[in-house]
């Protein structure tokens, strides 16, 4: 059923007022003179009065008319700025982010647009806990949109899109609700007269959550979308994304990709020596945005396999078929782009911490009480967690010697990731970034610098993971009595790396949390593909 990887629409009919964006408006100010001219003729002050209430009116219809139709060139001269809403409802609070970009023109590259800056705000709690209140979502969205409301002048706001994705939290309440919360979200939209694009309210999918954040990344480092190197590592609590182009490296399997790319889709031949040449020319350089072909629907497995025949045969597949089955292709800034995209659901860091304490644990008793061992944990330390509502108590199995806890932890991840985990092919050769619960853990294990500068990337061997694991694991630090799942988890995205991707311990990788001040995440992506 769902071969294509975008979200789950909502309210796809729009009203055909909505519909009304135009890029070159046609004001028609030439009736103005005539006006004028009518005026002179007029003696008696009857007539002028009344001809220059006829003005007034014509005056305020020409400036309503140009309001709805804001790119005008008087307009964008007086307000160059292109602003983005997007609404990420999460599951524990909702969240506004504003975006505001610089648009140039440029007749040989088209509009060009620098993100100038990012408003942020959040309302706690999440969106899923008005299920039953659906008056108080309302009043949460109206509350985030009031914020933009004064963000963007008024005549901007017919252009000025605006989206709400819904992430986890939203996914585990009954479908009615979900659209009951949904509908009411709409009705506020309506309020506010923004820009509202095909598919504005919907439930995100992991693979559409990997890709906006790779778009995110790619635009921050300046690099052009169809070239890049770049690869998105993203961990969170219940699934873990994997997002690279894996033509652009030189492994035997990117040539064929390449080739089964190519006959597949026709493609103009610009565009081949484009995603066939890696080469990065223009550093520098924003990316361009092709207001006419960016979309939102437009992302889609680039061939079809069905859903069951991989499930159950994926083991049995060859390798290019397989990665062929992950690959997704949308068109933006005139290009087509191909990302192989991938979300593991069950490994993201609380559910693997879930189930693997729980499969070590072995004991009905214990898990009905949420009491567990694992063989991660440092003598004498417990830790405490929670997800999906569960608070988990997590201490320690008495027998583990300290010099093997890394080890034998390291075993019982390796066997969890192998089930599922398969090596990402090329990944070696790509710019690896990692975020997220990446970021934390590689914060709390102390490996970033202590200036406390979110805005920096660290760069560092995979092997220093394992090494700060060692240590942490044999307790001869204290690191463990302030994070207690530190042995844990540092050994779980070492092992997700190494066994699961199937890197090298001397593979270097990126860990970040900020790019130029803004946050690496899928909103700043899923805003781009708005603009
Ligand atoms: C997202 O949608 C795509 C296409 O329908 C599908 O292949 C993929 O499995 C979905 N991802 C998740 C995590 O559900
Ligand atoms: C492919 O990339 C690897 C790693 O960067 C490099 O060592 C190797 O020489 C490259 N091979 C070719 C044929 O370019
Ligand atoms: C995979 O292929 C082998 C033989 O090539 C076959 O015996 C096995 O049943 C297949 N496995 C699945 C899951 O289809
Ligand atoms: C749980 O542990 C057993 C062996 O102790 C293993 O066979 C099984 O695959 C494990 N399950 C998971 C999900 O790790």
């Amino acid at each position: 059923m769902s071969t294509v990887a975008t979200a789950t629409a909502y309210f796809e009919e729009q009203l055909s007022e909505q519909q009304i964006r135009q890029r070159v408006p046609n004001v028609p100010e030439k009736k103005m003179i005539p006006l004028f001219n009518k005026r002179k003729t007029s003696s008696r002050s009857f007539y002028s009065i009344r001809n220059l209430l006829f003005i007034l009116i014509f005056i305020t219809f020409i400036f309503i008319l140009y309001s709805s139709l804001s790119l005008s060139p008087l307009l964008r001269f007086l307000d160059p700025y292109s602003y983005v809403l997007v609404l990420d409802a999460g599951s524990t609070g909702t969240r506004i982010h504003v975006y505001k970009f610089r648009s140039t023109i440029d007749n040989e590259n088209g509009d060009t647009f620098v993100l100038k800056n990012e408003i942020f705000e959040e309302r706690k709690p999440g969106l899923s806990s008005f299920a039953d209140r659906v008056f108080q979502a309302e009043e949460q969205i109206d509350e985030l949109l009031q914020i933009a409301d004064k963000e963007v002048s008024r005549f901007k706001h017919r252009s000025t899109p605006l989206v709400l994705r819904a992430t986890a939290g939203l996914r585990l309440i009954s479908e009615t609700k979900q659209k009951l919360l949904l509908e009411s979200v709409s009705n506020t939209f309506k309020k506010y007269g923004f820009y509202r694009p095909k598919m504005d309210i919907a439930i995100m999918n992991e693979t559409e959550e990997g890709i906006d954040a790779w778009l995110t990344l790619v635009y921050l480092k300046g690099e052009q979308f169809y070239g890049s190197r770049i690869a998105a590592l993203d961990l969170g609590g219940g699934s873990t994304q994997i997002t690279y182009n894996p033509a652009l490296s030189n492994t035997s399997l990117a040539e064929k990709l390449n080739l089964l790319l190519k006959v597949q889709q026709p493609i103009e031949p610009e565009q081949i020596n484009a995603f066939r040449d890696p080469s990065n020319k223009n550093k520098k350089q924003m990316p361009k945005i092709d207001v006419d072909q960016a979309g939102l629907e437009e992302i889609k497995p680039v061939k079809h396999i069905k859903q069951q025949d991989m499930s159950n045969n994926e083991k049995n597949l060859t390798e290019e078929e397989i990665v062929m089955s992950h690959m997704h292709q949308f068109r933006m800034f005139r290009r087509d782009i191909k990302l192989y995209s991938r979300s593991y659901l069950g490994y993201g860091l609380m559910i693997a911490r879930q189930t693997i304490f729980i499969n070590e644990t072995n004991n009905k008793q214990l898990v009905d009480s949420h009491q567990l061992h694992s063989r991660c944990f440092v003598n004498g330390i417990t830790g405490k967690f929670k997800f999906q509502d569960i608070t988990w108590t997590v201490q320690a199995h008495e027998d583990i010697n300290s010099d093997e806890r890394f080890y034998s932890c390291m075993s019982t991840i390796d066997h969890y990731v192998s089930l599922n985990v398969q090596p990402a092919v090329g990944l070696d050769q790509m710019s690896i970034y990692v975020f997220s619960y990446f970021y934390d853990i590689a914060n709390d294990a102390g490996l970033l610098s202590t200036d406390d500068d979110p805005s920096s990337v660290k760069t560092m061997p995979i092997r220093v993971l394992k090494q700060t694991a060692k240590n942490i694991c044999r307790g001869s630090t204290t690191a463990s009595e302030e994070h207690p799942f530190l042995c844990f988890d540092l050994t779980y995205i070492y092992s997700l790396l190494t066994r699961g991707y199937g890197l090298s311990e001397d593979v270097e990788i990126h860990i970040c949390k900020k790019i130029q001040q803004f946050e690496v995440a899928w909103s700043l992506g899923l805003a781009l593909k708005l603009l």
